[in-house]
Parts: C-alpha cells; sequence; structure tokens
C-alpha cells in the first residue's frame, strides 16, 4: 500500500485531471492496503464488552488514507462503530469526500457496516462511495438504497415560501 503522500502524489500526476470528480477511481484502489490498515486497526480497537474487534479505513479523494476502530463503553449504548472514529478522523483531517471504504472483522474478514454508520458514511461519501464488502465491491448507493441525506433538506429548505 502506497502510504498518503505516494498516494497524493499520483493522483497529481494523473494527466488531465485537475478536479478529484473526475478521477476514475474504480481502477485505481488499492483495496489490499485499505484492508490491511483496516486490520492494523483493528487490533487497536478498545472492544472489552463485545469483544468484537473491527477497523476501518478508507481512501479520500485527496489521496488521504484516514482510519478507525471501535470504542466501547461501559454505558453499552455509548459505544462508538468503528466508522466513528474514520469520520472524526476525516473532518479533524481537513475533510474531503470518502472514495473507497473498507471495513473488518478481528480476522481481517470484510464487514458490513451496521445501519447507522451506512449513514455515517452517506454524508461523506455520498452514493458513489467504493465499499468493500462480504460480496464484493458495492456502492453505497446499493447497501443504503435511497438514502435520506443533505439534498433533502436543502429541497425543503429552497422551497420554505411552499410549506409556510
Ligand atoms: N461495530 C462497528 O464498529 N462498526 C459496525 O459497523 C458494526 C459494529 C462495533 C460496535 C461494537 O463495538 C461491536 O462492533 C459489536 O457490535
Amino acid at each position: 500500500m502506497a502510504d498518503d503522500t505516494e498516494m497524493a502524489d499520483r493522483i497529481d500526476r494523473a494527466a488531465d485531471i485537475d478536479r478529484a470528480d473526475e478521477i476514475d477511481w474504480a481502477d485505481r484502489i488499492d483495496w489490499d492496503g485499505l484492508r490491511a490498515r483496516a486490520k492494523d486497526m483493528a487490533a487497536r480497537a478498545y472492544a472489552p464488552y463485545s469483544n468484537f474487534p473491527v477497523g476501518a479505513a478508507a481512501l479520500v479523494d485527496d489521496g488521504r488514507v484516514v482510519e478507525g476502530c471501535n470504542v466501547e463503553n461501559a454505558g453499552y449504548g455509548m459505544s462508538l462503530c468503528a466508522e466513528c472514529g474514520l469520520v472524526s478522523d476525516l473532518v479533524a483531517g481537513g475533510g474531503g469526500r470518502l472514495v473507497a471504504f473498507a471495513c473488518v472483522n478481528a480476522f481481517g474478514e470484510p464487514l458490513m457496516p451496521c445501519g447507522r454508520c451506512r449513514q455515517l458514511l452517506f454524508e461523506h461519501g455520498g452514493r458513489e462511495l467504493l465499499m468493500d464488502t462480504p460480496r464484493g465491491v458495492w456502492t453505497l448507493d446499493q447497501v443504503l438504497p435511497q438514502a435520506f441525506g443533505p439534498d433533502d433538506l436543502d429541497h425543503v429548505a429552497a422551497h420554505r415560501d411552499v410549506v409556510g
């Protein structure tokens, strides 16, 4: 897996590309590398209650890789999924759009994000986010069809006069 700087250089070198959303990401994803980073994160999880460590890693549209692991709490309901840490890493590190995402269990096997975390990922990756799943690479739209999102809020905000 290329480190973040290498990955960013590779993206900068891509000919005729000056906008991240014009990049054909599908060919550029080092899935094995992302899975390896996710597995390293699972080893750092704090999961004394479930004994179910989870690690997540994702490629950002500027070439960064962001990561997270689950962090549990004695108040079980307050536990943080690995995706929460990953999104926090994304935002704290300067933001950007998620392009490709991998989540694994302690064995390094692909794991589907829970429903709540699919929503979290939708906010920062949108429908096109590529997801490593036990059935292969799917888009977020395929695993969270017709997602509720910022567009729904914008739509109503833009037509306030209609709803009063
Ligand atoms: N978990 C995650 O970190 N991400 C998911 O998408 C599924 C579940 C964590 C939460 C909890 O710490 C453990 O897995 C068992 O549910």
